[in-house]
């Protein structure tokens, strides 16, 4: 390594263990105030007047910042004792399903088998089998894979518009799985006899009368995915931004943010908006566990803004990738085209064409609008240390909002 790289690198561990030991700071003082589960603007008041408290934590902090500092000098990575800063032991979603990490990997046609799913939980979040894309004799095949590997805290998700929903559950209920998330459908179909079973359900949602509706049939939790988000999604539009705070003021479970979230800055804007976690879709896509094709995962590092598009409202809306099967049916809407055209032109097997095959031009490319910021494959130890890191900095961030 030439000298001058050298130092910069040691000074960047340096700058950064400075910055990241403020934002632990300030970690611990949000820790406080959340844990007490205090207004926002009453628990910043608080702040201010805690400041004798902090001269004690930043006391208590100094020790680890020398010796951040020490092991920066000595070429040593300092960051990821403080990565373990991070402490949501008090958060709903963490204490609902028994997890560190109130990060949720979405189910995903073609893309979340056991592997994904088991990557993700190990690192503390909850990994959901995608059961969309499975006959019921593969599903159960995957939960035991995740379970000999030692997992036991995962899920399935179960989109209920596919016609195996039925055996889907029986597989469920036998296999003795902790979590089912249902999406794509009434909730009220089978939450109640997934709950009997001792399983915990949350039910995915992009508009405020299907939330009433899950939380009527008495789910544990909801995911609500905004217009951003890949794969299928609500007709309305909404923005994760828009639906957060409207489904939070109805929602006394906990709740989950999804759709437009793959960086620590954006989780932290979800927690913002009022949600107790978040769910994570398009940026585990293109994770190495993954199973998608890398033609796949290369269009997605290619995307630019723009590159994604919500079609076939008039069918079952999705977003995707723009191209030929795209552009096929943007022109036959515009002629005219009925639904039972539509149909035709979709045909059957355009997903897994698209994202398990790596049909870029005739498959259905799933994905969300945060492609353009995904730029290469990690693996999901690297993408969830990542993301944990940029949480501290968005904190950093925010230390720059003064308070009188
Ligand atoms: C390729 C792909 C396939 C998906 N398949 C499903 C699915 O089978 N069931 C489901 O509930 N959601 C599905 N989703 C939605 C995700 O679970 C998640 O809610 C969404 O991706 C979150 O938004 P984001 O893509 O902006 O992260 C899929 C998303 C993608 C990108």
């Amino acid at each position: 390594m030439n000298p001058y790289a050298d130092f910069t690198f040691k000074l960047n561990f340096l700058f950064r263990s400075v910055k990241i030991h403020f934002s632990a700071v300030t970690v611990s003082k949000l820790g406080l105030l959340r844990t007490k589960k205090m207004p926002i603007e009453l628990g910043q008041r608080k702040l201010q007047n805690q400041k004798a408290n902090c001269t004690c934590l930043n006391a208590a902090f100094s020790p680890l910042l020398i010796f951040c500092t020490v092991n920066c000098l000595l070429g040593l990575q300092a960051t990821p004792l403080y990565c373990n800063m991070l402490n949501f032991q008090e958060n709903s979603v963490c204490k609902l399903f028994g997890i560190k990490l109130p990060i949720v990997q979405g189910g995903m046609v073609w893309v979340s088998g056991w592997k994904l799913a088991a990557a993700v939980s190990a690192q503390g979040g909850l990994g959901l089998i995608g059961a969309g894309s499975m006959y019921p004799e593969l599903l159960e095949t995957h939960i035991q894979k995740c379970k000999a590997a030692g997992i036991e805290k995962f899920g399935v998700n179960l989109p209920l518009l596919y016609p195996h929903a039925e055996a889907h559950v029986e597989v469920i209920i036998r296999n003795r799985v902790p979590v089912v998330f249902t999406s794509a459908g009434n909730p009220a179909l089978y939450t109640q006899r997934l709950k009997a079973e001792g399983i915990t359900v949350v039910h995915v949602i992009a508009n405020e009368k299907f939330a009433l509706k899950a939380l009527d049939a008495g789910v544990d939790a909801l995911v609500a995915e905004g217009f951003e988000a890949g794969g299928h999604n609500g007709k309305e539009e909404t923005t994760t931004l828009v639906l957060i705070p409207q489904i939070r003021k109805i929602c006394p479970v906990p709740l989950l943010a999804a759709g437009g979230i793959a960086s620590g800055q954006s989780m932290l804007a979800a927690l913002a908006l009022g949600a107790d976690g978040v769910q994570i879709g398009s940026a585990f896509a293109v994770c190495e566990e993954s199973s998608a094709h890398t033609n796949y995962k290369e269009a997605v590092f290619q995307s630019k803004e723009g590159d994604t598009q919500l079609t076939l409202k008039e069918l079952t809306p999705v977003r995707m990738l723009k191209n030929e099967l795209f552009n096929q049916l943007e022109q036959a809407k515009q002629n005219g085209a009925s639904k039972e055209e539509l149909k035709a032109i979709l045909g059957k097997g355009r997903a897994r064409k698209g994202i398990l095959e790596g049909d870029l031009q005739e498959g259905e490319l799933e994905i969300g609008q945060v492609a353009m910021q995904l730029k290469n494959s990690l693996s999901v130890e690297a993408y969830i240390k990542k993301l944990l890191q940029e949480v501290e900095e968005g904190l950093f961030n925010l230390n720059k909002i003064q308070t009188t």
